[in-house]
């Protein structure tokens, strides 16, 4: 049986308590997206940008926070683990930056096509349709490690993935739920069946479900107390759930 260790608290408190060394890091941060001019649509809340208030900061303090997170998750990945950090395009050179101060070597950047974005009302932009996902490996000042790295076919491996976002059954009430399909392509490349996978902004619960499918152990951090619901409910039928309450 896998594990999946739901863990309620702050980042920056439930870090620093890990003991376990973690395969791979699958991480889905704030993206520092809202905006309050957003128009909201009737009936389509959860594809507003404003997403509340957890993913409002200043550029100077997104930065800070990104920083901070990077530095707590860099002792317990392992030597050779992965680090995969989905960004709005925006931030992938500022992230990049910032893991490679911390001693991360960056392989690629992977774009997430959504095929069904929020339209652009007032048809003075592009639609916002792409998202970026940064993949870098931990420990590899000249030393020779190697990492996981699950080729398939030629036509399975560009750096490039297309999906909706989620909707019908799969969509919970969380607005920035990842599609458990993106999940499952970066868990296919990047981990191996028993691996420890951390996701230290869990939201709705996606890479512990798509963990338990694919045979894979997970932990997983979420502060919000409704996201934290959200997260129990979807994933109550998994037998290895354990849930761990870290007082902030
Ligand atoms: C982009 S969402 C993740 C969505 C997730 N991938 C999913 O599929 O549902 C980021 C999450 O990080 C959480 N978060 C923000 N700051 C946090 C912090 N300091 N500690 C723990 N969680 C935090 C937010 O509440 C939000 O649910």
């Amino acid at each position: 049986m896998n594990k999946h260790y739901l863990i309620k608290g702050d980042v920056f408190k439930v870090l620093p308590t890990i003991k376990n060394k973690i395969d791979a890091v699958i991480v889905d941060p704030p993206y520092n997206t809202a905006n309050k001019n957003t128009k909201i649509l009737k009936g389509r809340k959860a594809r507003s940008s404003d997403f509340g208030k957890w993913d409002y900061f200043s550029n100077n303090d997104y930065l800070k926070f990104t920083e901070e997170w990077l530095k707590l998750i860099t002792p317990i990945l392992k030597e050779n683990g992965n680090l995969l950090v989905f960004s709005k395009l925006e931030y992938i050179s500022d992230i990049k930056r910032i893991y490679e101060r911390l001693g991360f070597k960056h392989h690629a950047t992977i774009i997430w096509h959504k095929t069904n974005p929020a339209p652009q009302i007032r048809k003075n932009g592009f639609l916002s349709s792409c998202e970026a996902i940064l993949w870098a490996t931990h420990g590899f000042d000249n030393k020779k490690i190697s990492y996981t790295f699950n080729f398939s076919k030629q036509n399975e491996m560009h750096n490039f993935i297309q999906t909706p976002i989620c909707m019908g059954r799969e969509r919970t009430a969380h607005p920035t739920q990842k599609p458990k399909k993106v999940i499952e392509h970066l868990m296919r490349i990047f981990t191996n069946e028993k691996d420890l996978v951390l996701d230290c902004f869990a939201g709705s619960g996606t890479l512990a479900e798509v963990a338990d499918s694919m045979k894979r152990n997970s932990i997983n951090i979420e502060n919000d107390q409704e996201f934290f619901k959200i997260m129990k409910k979807r994933l109550k039928d998994i037998d290895g759930v354990k849930v761990l309450n870290i007082k902030s």
